[in-house]
């Protein structure tokens, strides 16, 4: 997501645009979802495309004129939160009332009492309009990695195996307060490595790295403590091939701090933002998202 995108003139009143309607996208759609991404200088991401249809829901609005207007993806975790991504205008559909009404339809559908999201500076007043508040910035880091000689000698975590799921699960779930155990049982396939670190009783901590568009994103990472996180972090990090990416949230020092040690610079930053009830869960212990799309 890039901070370089050109509004329009935010001032121009424009044709308010047609009813069109909202519907539910399929796979079949993911061409098209991919040429809007492009369209807003977003890069394709086919496989976090593919994830969101998988565990979420994806809606969309037809361009009279062929493609796709405008898309957005819902992801819920049982009843208690939904994480809200890939809001998306074309450009030559945007400030027409698309976003509004793509995000409505959304917000009506999810059913939970909280919603999630993180937002660029074009989309967040008019996530305030309806109603998000803003709760804290995340911002996104990228580069290759460099070691460093502090970094612990050994690993402090090992390999994810089937058996440690049921674990991974549990842990997953007290820290987002809400199931998502489609979300998680499919990131071992999804995954190009998965670690836990595990304590006297079980596992404390998990992290996973994935590839995207020759990148390698860090995440999710569920840690008791900033120590274990960064550790894990230096063990996924250590065997991740090409450049990195991680969306850290501002609140957690120690991971902005790993990223800055590590030759990582930041590249964008957004608002997290969240409508309905506080976050259920335990903040705490949720260190990175798999994507901001998902949490
Ligand atoms: C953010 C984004 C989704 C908004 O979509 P949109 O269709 O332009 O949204 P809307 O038209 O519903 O509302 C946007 C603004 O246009 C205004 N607007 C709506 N209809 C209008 C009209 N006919 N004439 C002029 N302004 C109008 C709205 O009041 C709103 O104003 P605000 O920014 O002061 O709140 C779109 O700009 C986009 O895709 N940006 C790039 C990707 C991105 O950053 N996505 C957000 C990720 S969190």
């Amino acid at each position: 997501m890039p901070e370089t995108d050109s509004p329009i003139d935010q001032n121009e009143v424009r044709p308010s645009s047609p009813d069109l309607p909202v519907r539910r996208l399929g796979f079949d759609d993911l061409p098209d979802c991919m040429l809007l991404a492009e369209d807003r200088d977003w890069s394709r991401e086919e496989r976090k495309w593919r994830l969101l249809f998988d565990v979420g829901e994806v809606y969309g609005i037809d361009d009279p004129a062929g493609g796709l207007a405008a898309t957005v993806a819902s992801t819920r975790y049982g009843t208690g939160v939904a994480a809200i991504g890939m809001m998306l205008v074309a450009r030559r559909h945007e400030r027409r009332g698309l976003g509004r009404r793509l995000m409505t339809h959304a917000m009506k559908r999810s059913g939970t009492s909280c919603l999630w999201l993180t937002a660029t500076e074009y989309g967040r007043p008019l996530y305030e309009r309806l109603g998000f508040r803003a709760i804290g910035h995340s911002s996104a880091y990228t580069g290759s990695f460099r070691a460093r000689p502090s970094d612990p000698a050994r690993p402090v975590s090992r390999p994810m195996t089937a058996a440690d799921l049921p674990a991974v699960l549990a842990l997953d779930a007290e820290a987002w307060g809400a199931p998502r155990t489609e979300l998680v049982s499919r990131l071992p396939a999804f995954c190009a490595s998965m670690r836990v670190v595990e304590g006297p009783s079980g596992v404390t901590a998990y992290g996973g790295a994935w590839r995207n568009e020759g990148v390698t994103v860090l995440g999710p990472l569920i840690a008791r403590d900033g120590e274990t996180a960064s550790g894990l972090l230096s063990d996924l990090a250590a065997e991740a091939e090409g450049p990195l990416r991680l969306d850290v949230e501002h609140r957690r020092p120690a991971l902005t701090g790993w990223a800055e040690d590590h030759g990582l610079t930041r590249a964008f930053t957004t608002t997290v933002m969240i409508h309905g009830d506080d976050l259920p869960g335990d903040r705490d212990r949720l260190f990175l998202p798999v994507t901001v799309a998902l949490g």
